[in-house]
């Protein structure tokens, strides 16, 4: 056996679009990236999307939007990947980390609450792996303080929490089209809002600040058919666009992303059913693969080493996801105490789930499981 962690899945449909750009002769920001955009809005119903190359850079364009004065604070989940707490250092901002639920692992209420000051200008909520964070509460407080809330919904597309979208539910939501993620571009991701000003902004800052538009906005006068070529610059911005290639693939993608969902789901119920009886080895998250639209499975056990030392040598890829970012060598210099996190990561252990994993192999993990607590635990 050799399992895989997690897997793109892609085929031939993908590589027709990619050629269709090819025969194109485009595959740099055009028309792909526009309709991908308008389909992404569709499937997630906001009123506009904007598709850059990763879901860093989206994160990172979200709080630059805003223009806050440096030195100023952003609220961010202690475990989550490091991408969110670098979005604020991009931009001057200090990331301040916060708690999570010992049962969920989304950002504390209660933390957020107590870690704010009047210094905070944003929250950065995340989804781990699929579960929703408390949105509720959260954009309640965020309000009560004037806070942007900017979701980052890199572990989860089209799932909804309490009757809304989640990515709509704050100012701005950022999703990643990364290779493993729940739908690919090979690296990607959107920014999501139903503020037209935020993004109409964005759009120019995700290309350089380049306002395509302005050409159109030059004086009328007889040359105007020949000022193509004119645009001016408005913002500082950067070269995150995506391109007509990654727009492809992410075509197709969304159109399978709710079968993909789907076959996730059921995996994780087929999980959830195979470790029902063992005591030792608990799920990481409260699983409602109904619900919602997860990304990661995994467990918790005591001996989470020797747990991902035995699945090695068993022919299964795991991993941990995250060590909290407090505890994180370079985000020392921002110290902020997250007892949960900081006891629950230890027993972390990520296993197997991708479209392409089948129910032989997801029981043979099981089998694993079950075999390592009777003998070791
Ligand atoms: C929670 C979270 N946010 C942001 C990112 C960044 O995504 P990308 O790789 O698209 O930049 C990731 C990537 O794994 C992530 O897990």
């Amino acid at each position: 056996m050799n399992i895989r962690l997690f897997a793109p899945f892609l085929g031939e449909e993908e590589l027709n679009e990619i050629r269709d750009s090819f025969n194109k002769s485009w595959v740099g920001l055009g028309e792909k990236v526009s309709a991908f955009e308008r389909a992404f809005e569709n499937y997630i119903g906001c009123s506009k999307s904007i598709a850059v190359n990763s879901a860093t850079a989206a994160l990172h364009l979200s709080l630059s939007v805003y223009g806050f004065k440096p030195g100023r604070k952003v609220l961010v989940p202690d475990i989550t990947f490091a991408s969110t707490a670098f979005a604020p250092l991009y931009n001057n901002l200090e990331p301040v980390f916060v708690d999570v639920y010992e049962d969920d692992i989304t950002m504390s209420v209660e933390d957020l609450e107590n870690k704010y000051s009047p210094d905070c200008v944003a929250v950065m909520p995340v989804h781990y792996g699929g579960q929703p964070a408390h949105m509720d509460r959260i954009t309640e407080f965020a309000k009560s303080k004037n806070l942007k809330v900017i979701e980052d919904c890199a572990h989860t597309i089209g799932a909804s929490y309490k009757g809304n979208k989640l990515g709509l539910w704050g100012d701005i939501g950022c999703f990643s089209f990364e290779e493993k993620k729940a739908m690919t571009t090979g690296d990607g991701g959107m920014i999501c809002s139903n503020d037209a000003e935020l993004i109409s902004k964005l759009s120019s800052m995700r290309w350089l600040g380049i306002d395509k538009e302005s050409w159109k906005k030059s004086k009328p006068d007889e040359d105007n058919e020949y000022k193509h070529w004119y645009y001016d610059i408005d913002y500082l911005g950067f070269k995150y666009n995506m391109n007509d290639l990654s727009a492809s693939i992410g075509l197709v993608q969304l159109k399978k992303l709710d079968e993909m969902n789907s076959i996730r789901s059921g995996l994780i119920a087929r999980y959830m059913e195979g470790i029902g009886s063992l005591k030792k080895i608990r799920p990481i998250l409260p699983f409602e693969p109904v619900k919602y639209s997860y990304w990661l499975f995994g467990v918790r056990c005591e001996k989470r080493d020797e747990l991902i030392k035995f699945l090695k040598q068993n022919g299964i890829a795991t991993g941990v996801h995250y060590v909290p970012l407090n505890m994180v060598n370079y985000f020392r210099q921002w110290p902020s105490k997250c007892s949960t996190a900081e006891a629950v990561w230890k027993e972390f252990v990520t296993l197997p789930l991708h479209v392409q994993l089948t129910a032989e192999e997801l029981d043979y993990i099981i089998d694993k499981l079950k075999e390592f607590e009777n003998k070791f635990l």
